[in-house]
Order: C-alpha cells, then structure tokens, then sequence
C-alpha cells in the first residue's frame, strides 16, 4: 500500500477488476427495466459512496473496522453486497483508508460482486466528512442520485436501500431511514473528568425522535453544495443538508441496518447472517 494508489486529475480512481468495464449504453437499460420506481425522476441514476476509512477503535485492537470479517467475508464485502443487491444501484464508490486503497482494491478482486454494478476506489480522508467528499470527488457526471452507506452496517436489507431511492426519486432532496427509539434519551452537560455524574438538562419527547441509519439518499447537486458549504464537524451527511435549511425527510429504518461500533455488534450482526442462511436453507 502506498501514496502511488491516489488519483489525481491525471490519474483515475483505481477500478476493481472485478466490476464489469464501465458499459453505460449496456447498463443503463436493464437498471430501467428491472426498476418498478415511477417517480419526478425516472431517469436519475444512482450511485453509492461507502466511506469505509475509519478505524474502528471502539471494536477493539485489529485491521480497520470495514475490513474485519463477519462470518469469514470482510464487512465492506457484505455493505457492497447489499448495496448492489438493489437493481437500481449501477455504481459503488470505496472509501478506502488512506493507505489502503490497494488492499481494499485487492479485497474486491477477491470476492464475487455482482457484474452488473460497476465498483471504483478511492483513498479516505482524516474525518468520515472528508472520505465522504473524497467519494463524491469521484462520481461520474451522470449520476444524478447519490446514497451516502457506512461501510460499518454491512447488513441493511435491499428494501431499505430501494426505500430510500424511490424518496429521492420521488422528489426529495435528502432521506434518512430511521427507526423509534426504544430507551429515553436524555440530554447532559458532559463532565469534565471520565466517570464523573453528569447533569441532565433535558428529556427530549421520545415519540419525536428516530435513530437515523444509513444509506442516506441524496439529490447529487445538494449534497455536494452541502460539502463545499458545511464546515462543521458532523456525524452524518443529511445533518450537513439540514444546515443548508432543506428539508430532510425520513422513510422507515429496519433493524438489520444496525452499526457495527462494538464487539457485541459482531455478535448480533454474526447471528443475523445465522438466521438468513437458516431461512434461506428452508
Ligand atoms: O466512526 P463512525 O462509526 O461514525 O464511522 C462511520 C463510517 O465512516 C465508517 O464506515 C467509517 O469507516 C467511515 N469513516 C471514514 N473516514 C474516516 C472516519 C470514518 O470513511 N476518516
């Protein structure tokens, strides 16, 4: 792994050789027919960025988080996997970790992908914000509808994927899928010393809050206005679009969408693949 694997202008994202050359007049056709989304925007293609160049502390000491198998397949393998799993998805943009876009490269070499979704890489950044700028830096001009996916939530089902498509084609800017919470969430003055009680200053309603997951969704012009114009550390992409004063509308989440964050994630997310195969098997 080295510098060598960043693009520049002169020097194109590295593309896995696994994806089926860039065939848009061969693509193009079969996404449309295959796609039952009639909406403002029939013809928007969609892309993914998947901004897989985080480190992954809170996992505990090992290879980057993307990178670390659940049930022996890397979990950037299973976050592509789904995303392509949607017809509508006809390009999947890698964030890479800065020195490691060789080896995710390799990494896609070696597993099957589906043929028909094409698949690029491109080296990260230092903050999520920046890997994901760094993703979208690399889109082709014809992609009209971008989704944002965390490599860490390797499990979302398609109809997630599809649910949020189908909001931007229908005419939204930004979606989120998003789920109720099940505890009560309570706002604190952070303390100053590790361990110390902290105050609470308020309890927000918990019928108006949702737990947002990704893959957020995205009107292409919008969110990257949103990446030349937010400067703020944020901890999502639809936060940036929200601060541009547009709308952020949210579609239902799922369960399975959950983020791998800490090592009984892997636990959880290992006996969901557990119960696919299972009810695959019967
Ligand atoms: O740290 P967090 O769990 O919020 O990271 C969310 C996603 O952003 C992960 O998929 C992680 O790999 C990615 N990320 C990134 N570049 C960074 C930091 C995080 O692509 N510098």
């Amino acid at each position: 792994m080295s510098d060598d694997s960043r693009p520049s202008p002169a020097e194109p994202p590295l593309e896995a050789s696994t994806a089926a050359p860039a065939q848009a007049s061969v693509q193009a056709p079969v996404a449309a027919a295959a796609e039952p989304l009639v909406n403002a925007r029939p013809k928007a293609r969609t892309a993914a960025v998947i901004p897989a160049a985080g480190r992954g502390v809170r996992l505990g000491p090992g290879a980057p988080k993307a990178l670390r198998a659940l049930n022996g397949t890397p979990m950037l393998i299973h976050a592509l996997r789904a995303l392509a799993a949607s017809r509508a998805v006809s390009l999947v943009v890698v964030v890479a970790p800065p020195d490691g876009a060789g080896e995710v490269k390799s990494l896609l070499d070696a597993h099957a992908l589906p043929e028909r979704t094409d698949f690029l890489v491109v080296p990260g950044g230092e903050s999520r914000q920046e890997s994901v700028k760094l993703g979208l830096d690399a889109l082709p001009a014809d992609y009209d509808i971008v989704l944002v996916h965390d490599a860490a939530r390797p499990l979302v089902p398609v109809d997630t994927v599809d649910a949020v498509i189908e909001a931007v084609r229908d005419g939204a800017r930004a979606v989120v899928p998003a789920l109720p919470l099940a505890d009560t969430v309570k706002e604190v003055e952070p303390a100053t010393t590790a361990g110390e009680p902290e105050p609470v200053v308020a309890t927000p309603a918990r019928a108006r809050l949702r737990a947002v997951q990704t893959p957020q969704g995205f009107d292409r012009a919008t969110l990257i206005h949103a990446h030349e114009t937010v400067t703020d550390n944020v901890t999502d992409d639809a936060s940036m679009v929200e601060q541009l004063g547009e709308t952020v509308v949210v579609v239902p989440g799922h369960e399975e969408a959950f983020k791998v964050t800490r090592p009984l994630d892997l636990v959880l997310a290992e006996a969901v693949l557990a119960r696919r195969r299972l009810n695959d098997g019967f």
